[in-house]
């Protein structure tokens, strides 16, 4: 199946139909998606000036991940659902805006560091829990997950302008 015959065949879902014909229904799934996303982008910013050893300083970065991830990942999967269900109502639409591209490949993108950053220097967490600055690998993957995360929020916004 061609993907454009997949968007289509997206849209064309009961689910998809009724948000696309709701003048209510995709505010109040955009809300929810703003407020998950608030929730998402708050606690990996919070562990991010952390491991950048420029924020919440007097704790470890163990105490803190084990207090925000649960956060994180709860809303992520809240942020998943609400965007699909916005994504699926004028799929190819979506589909086809440099924003909306661009959003999957930083989601993407940020989704890799964590998983360098967790198979690389957290691995060894508990000899520089409170080390200040935290080592290299520890600061280069704070960096770059704020800087993706910002994209993320950018062209999520941006989408709607399009
Ligand atoms: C946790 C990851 C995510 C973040 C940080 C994020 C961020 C954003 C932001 C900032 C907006 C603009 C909201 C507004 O100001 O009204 C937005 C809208 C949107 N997002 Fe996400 N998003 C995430 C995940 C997703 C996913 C996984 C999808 C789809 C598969 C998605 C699809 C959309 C759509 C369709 C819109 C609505 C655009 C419009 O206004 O027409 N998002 N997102």
């Amino acid at each position: 199946m061609a993907l454009q015959d997949l968007l289509a065949a997206i849209e064309a879902t009961p689910v998809a139909q009724a948000i696309a014909g709701s003048a209510f229904l995709f505010p109040v799934i955009e809300v929810v998606h703003v407020a998950a996303i608030v929730l998402v982008v708050g606690t990996i910013a919070m562990l991010d000036l952390r491991l950048l050893g420029v924020a919440r300083r007097d704790q470890g970065v163990l105490d803190l991940s084990r207090e925000t991830l649960m956060w994180t990942w709860a809303c992520f999967v809240l942020a998943l659902v609400t965007g699909s269900l916005m994504f699926a109502s004028a799929a190819t639409r979506y589909a086809g805006l440099w924003a909306f591209q661009g959003k999957i490949v930083l989601l993407a993108l940020a989704g890799c560091n964590m998983l360098v950053f967790h198979a690389g220097a957290y691995r060894s967490v508990a000899a520089w829990n409170t080390q200040l600055p935290p080592p290299p690998g520890a600061r280069i993957a704070g960096a770059l997950s704020l800087t993706l995360w910002t994209g993320v929020v950018i062209c999520g916004r941006w989408i709607g302008f399009l």
